[in-house]
C-alpha cells in the first residue's frame, strides 16, 4: 500500500512511521517536520554490507553518500555501522568530524577541490581522495609535498556508460564535468602522471554513473569498462591498482512507478564481473567500494506538513498549500520528481481526490508535486510526502527566508530530535 514498509495506517486512522503516529509527532514537533527511521537506515548499511560479505568475500566498504543527508548524527549512525562515508566538500568533511566520524574512513570528491579544502582533508587524514582533473592532480602533490604527506587517491574515471535516467544527474557519458575520460586517452595519462608523483599514492579507480538507477547492466558495463582501464594503467605504468570505487546510483520506490532491485543484487552479480574480469587480466581481485547515498536514507524518511490553504480552479486543477515547499524538498521544482503523498489524519480514507500540492513560496514553480493522487484535503490536516529522506534536506534552502524544518529520528519506538528547527535569530546571524 506505501511504498516503505514501515509506513502503516493505526486504529485511529493515522498514519503511522517506524510504529509511530506521525499526527502526534506533528503536534510534538511541529511542522514542517523531516522524520528519519533510523533503524530502516541502520538496516540499508547492513544490506549493503551483508552483500559485500557474501559475494564478494568481504572485500570491501561501504561507503554512504552523504550528499543524500549530511547531519552530525547520520555519521554517527555510519561510524557505529562500520561504513566509510563520501564527501564532497569542506563542510561535509567538517560535519563528519564534529561527529567523531574517523577520517581514514571518508572518501573526498569533487570537480573542482579548493587549495583549502584540499589541506584540510591532507591536515585531517581523509582516507582516501578522489582527484577529478590534472589540475588537482599537481596542486595535492604539491600540497602534500609542503604538508610532508602522502595522501591515498583514486582517480575519477568517466566510463562513458550511458544510465538511463535524468539528464540532470547523469554523470558517466564523456560529456560531465566530472573525472577523466577514458576514449580520449585521459584517463591513462592522468596514472602515467599520478604514478610519477613523489607526494601521491596511487591505488585506484573510481567512477560513478548516475542515479535513481533500476538497471544492473550499466553498474555491470562499467565495472568491466573500469577493469580495463585497471589492465592499461598496469600495461602502461607498471602500477597495480587495489581498488575499484564503482560509485552509488541504486534506485529507490518513489511511487508505484518504479521497481527497485534488492540491494544485495547488486554486489551479486557486480562482484561476478570484477571477479572475473580481474581472473582474464591477471589482476588482483581488487578491494571494492560502493557509494549508495539515495539507497540508504531516501526510503527511510518522510515529511509532515500542515495544510493551509485549498485553492479549487474549476476544469483546471486544485491547488492544496502546505506550511514548506522547495525550500525543504526543491527535486520537483528541479527535476519534476515524483511523489507519494498521504494525509495523516486521514490515511484510512481513499484517495479520491487528485491535486496539485504547493508549496508557501513566492514562486509559481513551488510545487512538491502534480496530479498526485490524495485524500480530501481541508485546512488543518496534515499531509506527509513520502521517501523524502535523501536530497530534501541537503538540498533545502532559506529562500524567502524560510527557516529549515527539525530532523526527527525514530527508533525502536522512540523519536528524538537529531537536528533542530531553525529560529529567526539562524536567519540574522550572519548580517551585519
Ligand atoms: N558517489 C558519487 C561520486 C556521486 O556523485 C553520487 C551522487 C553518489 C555517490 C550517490 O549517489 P546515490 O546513491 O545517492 O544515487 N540531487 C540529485 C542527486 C544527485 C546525485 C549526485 N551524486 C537528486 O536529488 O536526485
Amino acid at each position: 500500500m506505501f511504498v516503505s514498509n514501515n509506513l502503516a495506517v493505526n486504529e485511529k486512522g493515522h498514519l503511522t512511521f517506524g510504529g509511530l503516529d506521525t499526527v502526534d509527532l506533528a503536534v510534538q514537533y511541529g511542522t514542517p517536520l523531516y522524520l528519519i527511521d533510523e533503524d530502516m537506515v541502520r538496516d540499508h548499511c547492513r544490506q549493503y554490507k551483508q552483500s559485500i560479505e557474501e559475494y564478494y568475500d568481504g572485500k570491501g566498504l561501504v561507503c554512504y553518500a552523504s550528499k543524500a543527508l549530511s547531519c552530525k548524527e547520520i555519521y554517527r549512525i555510519m561510524k557505529s555501522e562500520g561504513c566509510g562515508v563520501d564527501t564532497v566538500s569542506i563542510g561535509e568533511i567538517y560535519t563528519s568530524l564534529s561527529a567523531g566520524f574517523p577520517a581514514r574512513d571518508m572518501v573526498f570528491h569533487g570537480n573542482n577541490k579548493t587549495e583549502e579544502a584540499l589541506s584540510f582533508a591532507l591536515e585531517h587524514g581523509v582516507g582516501r581522495i578522489v582527484v577529478d582533473n590534472l589540475t588537482e592532480l599537481k596542486k595535492l602533490n604539491r600540497l602534500a609535498g609542503e604538508a610532508g604527506k602522502k595522501p591515498t587517491i583514486l582517480l575519477r574515471v568517466k566510463p562513458g556508460v550511458d544510465a538511463h535516467t535524468h539528464s540532470f544527474i547523469r554523470t558517466g557519458q564523456i560529456d560531465s564535468k566530472f573525472g577523466f575520460a577514458i576514449e580520449t586517452g585521459e584517463a591513462l595519462e592522468a596514472a602515467v602522471e599520478a604514478a610519477k608523483m613523489e607526494h601521491i599514492n596511487l591505488v585506484g579507480a573510481h567512477c560513478h554513473i548516475g542515479s535513481q538507477i533500476f538497471d544492473i547492466d550499466p553498474f555491470k558495463l562499467a565495472a568491466e569498462v573500469m577493469l580495463g582501464y585497471m589492465k592499461d594503467v598496469h600495461e602502461k605504468t607498471g602500477v597495480v591498482l587495489t581498488e575499484l570505487n564503482l560509485g552509488g546510483g541504486f534506485g529507490i520506490k518513489y511511487t508505484e512507478e518504479d521497481a527497485p532491485v534488492p540491494y544485495a543484487d547488486y554486489m551479486k552479480q557486480i562482484s561476478d564481473v570484477v571477479k572475473q574480469k580481474a581472473a582474464e587480466y591477471g589482476l588482483p581481485v581488487p578491494f571494492i567500494l560502493i557509494e549508495p547515498g539515495r539507497s540508504i536514507v531516501g526510503p527511510a524518511g518522510i515529511t509532515v506538513y500542515t495544510v493551509g490553504t485549498r485553492k479549487e480552479i474549476p476544469n483546471i486543477r486544485n491547488y492544496v498549500s502546505v506550511d514548506g515547499g522547495m525550500c525543504d524538498n526543491p527535486r520537483y521544482a528541479l527535476y519534476q520528481s515524483k511523489y507519494d503523498a498521504v494525509l495523516a489524519n486521514k490515511a484510512d480514507q481513499p484517495k479520491d481526490d487528485v491535486v496539485t500540492i504547493a508549496g508557501e513560496c513566492c514562486e509559481s514553480g513551488d510545487l512538491l508535486g502534480e496530479n498526485v493522487p490524495l485524500q480530501h484535503a481541508e485546512s488543518g490536516d496534515i499531509l506527509a510526502v513520502l521517501a523524502t529522506g535523501a536530497y530534501n534536506y541537503s538540498m533545502s534552502s532559506n529562500y524567502n527566508r524560510n527557516m529549515k524544518p527539525a530532523i526527527v529520528a525514530v527508533s525502536q519506538g522512540e523519536s528524538r530530535v537529531i537536528v533542530k528547527r531553525e529560529t529567526l535569530d539562524d536567519l540574522i546571524r550572519n548580517d551585519i
